[in-house]
């Protein structure tokens, strides 16, 4: 069909509709709801490859087309392209013109008007729409419309009738808004959030301003509001009530801005999110704001909610389903405000758009701190022919041809949302570098709206020589800092504006493993005020069972599109379908509301410090406690209420603690939620701490004399036999190659030094040099092995070395390795990296034992999955479970499951235990088979259990796309000395 241009059309972005407005749902006299949800499954639809394909007056030929539900996205219902791709613009770049192939959805739906409702003044609200659209009533042109994520509104009254009705929506896949709406996602069309139709009187309220100027020192505040955009010349009522429906206060207007005093004001914050309720009544119609009373203010490079300091210890939210797409509903948003809660989150960044209109008010009721973002990102400008990164990415926000359309995108963000107490920065968007185009809409939001923080990351990026202006910026803002970037920023005095870290800690696969290190700075440092997870969750299509039942989860590239890249948008603390990451168990307990610090043993002194920024410990968490040696209880409690305001440190006392002292015996504080509050439940677990009760010293490994052994030498191994046990050892293998005992066989492979995993995707940089340096084919040359026996312990001593198949060896080592008549092994291995090569993802051996040796007991860091610097969700105790259970199943598999810092462990009938805690993993998989599958749904067993016992297994990090793992927990020793027994 034929439609004007708009969509390629920089200065013509909306045609037709009304003024924008903050939202709510306006109610008629008797407060019912005065709006009707056209959403359903009884829309109408058609698909065509082009706007020209489409038939002219499409309405009229509902025959052709088919049922569709609506909001949804059309890619998740069988039509167009799967596509994710982060960077890349999935067009050509060529502003503002789109594709001529530009599929495109014809949408139509019949409602009802009854007389009554004919009779009223008749609006279409089409909360979001990707990418633009064309809108019809009965035929007749109403208008257009664009920008994704940002409501837009049309007045139809004229174009109806008492009866049925015919709308009629053409939606275009791609517009010049798509330059600025290039975020990392899975790329969706289609009107993917409801449509309402707005009954309302000829006069009334559409726009207003709520603002709570509070003065902390008398007590008092006031409830503002501003008519922005009034219909006729109603006469207005606002009236104040609190949240037990009592009213605080009214005003009358005729427009003018009214003021109604609030003495004593209860204030909102987002741990005690109380909220008012104001009440805008116009003779017919009335407007129900809730209205949470705060200030917000900058101090000495910190950020004050009411006066106080606060943390905001957030997460990055996409709007992403496996089954709907980027279509979600209200109840699985509250699902994720929900775990996000029980997740100790206080902050949400609406990446990288505006979410449904009631999410910020969602916020504001549960009680989160918004960083409310505009729809807007041209990251895409990077990746032009021949540009340089950087020197380009100023490409949009510099061209003033797109000043006027990155204007509206924030005019539409903030004047949606201004009214929600949640909403303490606006963000003019992600990653669009910086220029006029965005100094100008900082300094319109700022003008706008004074009493919140404009937050904009991409200023950090300066291009093509242009002096960057950041004065209507309050917060300095980067992504993915270092710590020792932080720590720089924090101790230079020059530096004053409050920071905070819009995304850190990417939570792609198996990590992070730094959460601990940027939580301390986060704790510690003034001027670090926040930081947000990227992200929230994984994004993927469901794409129904694989054969053998298996779920199905794809990424990018797995719908062949192009381009792609691949499962960067695998990155959240939780599963697409929401199940936790062990990720998320960490950041959890990072950011737990207590921390305790065992402060005396001798008196049982632990102080606690109140990590919340308002509330009192006295009223929000109760301590429990419980002590353990060896896994076994031998004392626990609860703690009497501790009174602890927000900030504070307070003393508490377990007399009994210094007489439990001992060998592997922890005290553990678990914090326990007081009180239900609106999504979470009283009794529910927010943390823990724990505590040694014993110096960690080395531990002396012995074998016993049980019985006679004797030692035979062939061409190839020594023989080692008992009445118990016949042991070979391969004199090139420098370990074991066959362990009978007792009949059975321990081993159903030699054993092998090991120094590959399966690269997470935090190792997705490092895994290049890791595979250089051969650590993925590790050839052993052994230049010497002799074997003694007394007749009660064989003694094996090898000289050996690893190496890649081109390079020099990178370990050289000596190993002795001791056997007795009921076949315990101990090893002691003295042995010296080559620094020339990169650190090692791990080192230590491999042993393959039969499938069914598969229960695992250890005593060490579990119950979840556990490294170096990913184990602060884990606790040291006594833990059994299953191979099966120590699988975590990433969508793409890697590197998982290990245990951290484990005194013992037992596979099967083979215990292990090192002179220092060592690490362990048992799996079906092996490492080379979790290298290879791109799904774990591909992942094939190996028919045995493969067990590696680690001398060293590196951290995990967040290098996937944030700094290289820290120094501190890479295997990157040069003297390698390790004593383990088995048997
Ligand atoms: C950031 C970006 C996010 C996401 C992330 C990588 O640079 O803002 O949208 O792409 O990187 O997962
Ligand atoms: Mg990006």
């Amino acid at each position: 069909m034929k439609v004007e241009k708009f969509y390629e059309d920089l200065h013509t972005l909306h045609v037709g509709t009304v003024d924008n407005r903050c939202w709510y749902v306006p109610r008629c006299g008797e407060g019912v709801e005065s709006q009707m949800l056209l959403s359903g499954n009884d829309w109408k639809f058609g698909y065509f490859p082009s706007v020209e394909a489409v038939p002219e007056r499409f309405w009229e030929n509902t025959e052709a087309l088919i049922d569709m539900e609506v909001p949804s996205c059309w890619q998740m219902k069988g039509f167009d392209q799967k596509q994710y791709t982060n960077v890349r613009y999935p067009f050509p770049y060529d502003p503002p013109y789109v594709p001529d192939e530009n599929p495109s959805g014809a949408y139509v739906k019949d409602f009802e008007l009854d007389g009554e409702a004919a009779k009223k003044r008749q609006f279409l609200y089409f909360e979001g729409v990707d990418s633009c659209f064309y809108v019809w009533v009965n035929g007749e042109f109403v208008g257009y419309s664009q920008v994704s994520h940002s409501p837009s509104e049309f007045e139809i009254t004229d174009k109806t009738h008492e009866g049925t009705n015919r709308l009629a929506v053409l939606v275009l896949k791609w517009c010049d808004g798509s330059y600025l709406e290039d975020q990392d996602k899975l790329r969706f069309s289609g009107i993917f959030r409801d449509v309402e139709l707005v009954l309302r009187p000829q006069e009334f309220v559409r726009d207003f301003t709520v603002q709570t100027p509070v003065d902390l020192e008398n007590n008092r505040a006031e409830v503002t509001v501003r008519f922005d955009s009034v219909e006729g010349n109603p006469a207005i009522r606002c009236e104040l009530c609190d949240a037990e429906g009592n009213a605080a206060g009214s005003m009358y207007s005729s427009g003018e801005p009214v003021s109604i005093p609030v003495e004593a004001p209860v204030l909102w914050n987002a741990e005690q999110p109380y909220l008012y309720t104001l009440k805008i009544s116009t003779g017919d119609e009335l407007i129900e704001q809730k209205v949470g009373i705060r200030t917000i203010a900058v101090k000495d490079g910190m950020i004050l909610i009411n006066g106080h300091q606060v943390k905001f210890r957030g997460v990055n939210r996409h709007d992403s389903d496996p089954f709907t797409g980027a279509a979600v509903t209200r109840e699985s948003v509250i699902r994720d405000m929900r775990m996000m809660k029980e997740s100790n989150v206080n902050a949400i960044r609406t990446s990288h758009y505006p979410n449904a209109p009631y999410f910020p008010a969602l916020c504001d009721e549960y009680g989160f701190y918004v960083i409310a973002e505009a729809d807007q990102e041209c990251h895409g400008v990077c990746n032009l022919f021949g540009a340089d990164y950087c020197d380009d990415y100023g490409k949009i926000a510099q061209d003033a041809r797109f000043g006027e359309a990155i204007l509206d995108r924030q005019k539409r963000n903030v004047i949606r949302d201004k009214n929600c107490a949640s909403v303490i920065f606006w963000s003019l968007g992600n990653e669009s570098g910086f220029g006029e185009n965005f100094e100008e809409a900082g300094r319109w939001v700022k003008a706008y709206d004074p009493t919140r923080l404009v937050h904009y990351e991409g200023s950090i990026w300066e291009s093509r020589g242009y002096h960057n202006d950041t004065s209507m910026l309050d917060v300095m803002s980067q992504m993915y800092a270092s710590t020792e970037w932080v720590k720089n920023y924090c101790e230079d005095p020059r530096m004053k504006k409050p920071m905070i870290q819009c995304e850190f800690v990417h939570a792609m696969g198996n990590g992070p493993g730094d959460i601990h290190d940027y939580i301390e700075l986060l704790d510690n440092y003034d001027k670090f005020c926040g930081g947000f997870v990227w992200e929230w969750c994984d994004h993927a299509t469901y794409e129904g069972k694989a054969a053998d039942g298996r779920d199905m989860f794809h990424y990018g590239g797995d719908a062949g599109e192009f381009p792609h890249d691949g499962n960067f948008c695998m990155d959240g603390l939780v599963y697409p379908d929401r199940r936790p990451h062990t990720g998320l168990l960490e950041w959890k307990n990072e950011i737990r509301p207590v921390k305790a610090a065992l402060k005396d043993m001798a008196t049982g002194t632990v102080e606690l410090r109140n990590m919340q920024d308002f509330a009192d410990l006295a009223d929000t968490v109760e301590v429990h406690y419980e002590v353990k040696r060896d896994g076994a209880l031998l004392d626990s409690g609860v703690i009497g209420t501790v009174c602890c305001a927000a900030h504070e440190r307070a003393e508490i006392v377990l007399p009994k603690l210094a007489c439990f002292a001992g060998e592997r015996t922890y005290v553990k504080l678990t914090y326990i939620q007081k009180a239900d509050r609106a999504l979470t439940q009283k009794g529910h677990e927010l943390g823990f701490d724990q505590f040694a009760l014993f110096e960690e010293a080395e531990k002396a490994l012995t074998l016993d004399d049980c019985g006679t052994v004797t030692l035979e030498e062939t061409e190839t191994a020594f023989v080692i036999s008992s009445d118990r046990i016949r042991y070979e050892f391969g004199k090139k293998a420098a370990a074991f190659t066959a362990m009978n005992r007792d009949g059975r066989a321990l081993v159903e492979a030699p054993l092998a030094w090991s120094t590959w995993r399966a690269p997470t995707d935090n190792d997705r940089n490092i895994k290049q040099k890791w595979e250089e340096a051969g650590y993925d084919r590790p050839w052993t040359k052994v230049y010497g092995c002799t074997a003694e026996s007394d007749g009660q312990t064989v003694k094996i001593s090898c000289e050996f070395s690893i190496a890649s198949v081109y390079r020099q060896p990178f370990i050289r080592a000596t190993a002795v390795w001791e056997v007795n008549a009921d076949g315990e092994v101990k090893l002691i291995l003295n042995g010296k990296r080559d620094a020339a090569f990169p650190f090692m993802p791990r080192f230590g051996l491999r042993l393959t034992l039969p499938e069914a040796e598969n229960q695992v007991e250890y005593f060490g860091y579990g119950p979840t999955e556990s490294y170096s610097d990913k184990h602060h969700s884990c606790w040291i105790d006594r833990f059994a479970a299953t191979v099966d259970e120590l699988h975590e199943d990433y969508v793409r598999p890697q590197e998982n499951g290990s245990h951290w810092h484990c005194d013992e462990v037992k596979v099967g009938g083979l215990k292990a235990e090192g002179s220092k805690p060592l690490s362990f993993n048992a799996s079906y998989y092996t490492a080379e088979e979790l290298t290879r599958k791109a799904h774990n749904y591909e992942l094939e067993k190996s028919g045995h259990v493969i067990w590696h016992l680690d001398y060293g297994m590196s951290g995990v990090g967040s290098n996937s796309c944030g700094p290289e793992l820290l120094k501190q927990y890479r295997v990157d020793e040069e003297e390698i000395r390790w004593e383990v027994k088995l048997g």
